[in-house]
């Protein structure tokens, strides 16, 4: 875990440089044949690094990537829950970088851009599920005011990226989201994570498998959830479990509390609908390992870093219904399969709007916007803090979002993150226009 975490820090080893105010990064999307856990076989890997280097910048800096297409198919760049434009060379999810090509990305983060875990993926309409599956995903951190809260500066930070591993899927694994047996935590089979007694871990988490959920439990030890897809929430929170479904991320703090020993980090079952429900027994992502004490005692933070509310929208409720048609025969938003030549959604630039999106599916779909992040809004009216940018939305259940429209004019979608889904039409197009 520390190699891997040392090493896929942006350096020049992993083709990444940050100076003031700007990072630069190349990333060779190629297929390996590549070693994980005795499993041989190909996958595509950017810089031959299962998952992909950390990419890390702060508020305010230029953002260069140059993506070079090493694949014998298109592919691109998305970058996932970035608030930056979502046109030109920014993060356009409608480029297309054929083989042998490359392009650079190019964008500014905002300087009031809130820190936290984001990541890049490929967001081809039609392969995303596998390229995704096969590989190609990373991390994308923004450092700032989060960081520099003394207790959170203090604590061993980890990153924890979860891949699964599926083979080529059936017509009938398809619909249901691809799986595969064997699961990663950033790239190793069950690493040990180092804790020290009295100092407190720091765990950025992210679910990179296109179809998989999560549902995390450490053993004896509580979560103490500070950040969620968007960045932080007002204080620490406690839970005994976790349920990360494709595409989130949640940054959490877990205290060294307990007697020495060794505390598995579990994965727990959950039934997500549809065919094929395995009912998987528990099984281990990860140990955590004490080895020795920390030279302070560090404590909980009691504040984070304060997120700006988004005030209520005085525009009617749009309702988004997603949908299965007859045996997962169709994947539709209102109705309508993927169809990137139309708009779905207009939206005025500058203006906050709540959605309400209905599953009449029997999947759960995680529902995902681009660009915008949003505050859930519950059946008391009352909008959480959290900022996210992935909502799950239970089979037979609705949620209602409340997402502001900053800053950025342009078209990008919205879509559910069970990759598949995605790529069998479950996405929508979204124009914001002054
Ligand atoms: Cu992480 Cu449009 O996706
Ligand atoms: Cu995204
Ligand atoms: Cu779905």
């Amino acid at each position: 875990m520390t190699r891997r975490r040392f090493f896929g820090l942006c350096s020049a080893a992993v083709g990444c440089a940050r100076a003031e105010g700007l990072l630069e990064a190349s990333l060779e999307a190629r297929p390996e044949w590549m070693d994980l856990d005795g499993r041989a076989g190909w996958r595509y890997a950017y810089n031959g690094r299962l998952p992909g280097p950390v990419l890390e910048a702060r508020p305010g800096d230029t953002v260069r990537v140059a993506l070079t297409n090493r694949l014998a198919e298109a592919t691109n760049l998305h970058f996932h829950g970035l608030h930056i434009p979502p046109t030109g060379s920014g993060d356009n999810p409608f480029l297309h970088i054929p083989p042998g090509e490359s392009f650079t990305y190019e964008f500014t983060i905002p300087e009031q851009h809130p820190s936290g875990t984001f990541w890049y993926h490929p967001h081809v309409h039609g392969s995303a599920a596998r390229q995704v599956s096969l590989g190609l995903a990373g991390l994308f951190v923004v450092r700032g005011e989060m960081d520099e809260i003394p207790e959170i500066a203090a604590a061993s930070e980890r990153f924890l990226v979860l891949q699964d591993w599926p083979e080529e899927p059936s017509p009938m694994e398809r619909i249901r989201g691809r799986e595969g047996a064997l699961v990663t935590a950033s790239g190793l089979r069950d690493p040990i994570l180092p804790a020290a007694q009295g100092g407190l871990m720091r765990l950025r988490i992210l679910n990179a498998s296109s179809s998989r959920f999560y549902r995390l439990r450490m053993e004896d030890h509580p979560w103490y959830v500070i950040a969620t897809d968007g960045g932080p929430i007002p204080e620490p929170a406690g839970y005994d479990e976790l349920l990360v479904t494709p595409g989130q991320r949640v940054e959490v703090l877990v205290k060294g509390d307990r007697a020495e020993g060794r505390y598995r980090l579990l994965n727990l079952p959950y039934d997500r609908g549809g065919p094929l429900f395995r009912g998987l027994a528990g099984e281990t992502l990860a140990t955590l390992e004490y080895q020795g004490r920390a030279e302070t005692t560090v404590g909980l933070p009691t504040r984070l870093p304060e997120a700006t509310p988004l005030p209520k929208s005085d525009l009617p409720r749009r309702t988004l219904v997603m949908s299965e048609g007859m045996m997962g025969m169709s994947f539709t938003i209102n109705g309508r399969t993927f169809d990137d030549r139309r708009v779905d959604t207009r939206v005025r630039l500058g203006s906050v709007e709540e959605w309400e999106i209905v599953n009449r599916g029997g999947m759960d779909h995680p529902f995902h916007l681009h660009t915008n992040s949003f505050q859930v809004v519950g059946a008391d009216g009352v909008a959480e803090r959290a900022r996210r940018d992935v909502v799950l939305v239970p089979r037979g259940e609705r949620r209602v979002i409340r997402a502001g429209f900053f800053d950025y004019p342009g078209k990008t979608v919205y879509h559910c993150h069970i990759l598949d889904h995605e790529d069998l039409g479950m996405m929508g197009t979204l124009e914001v226009a002054a």
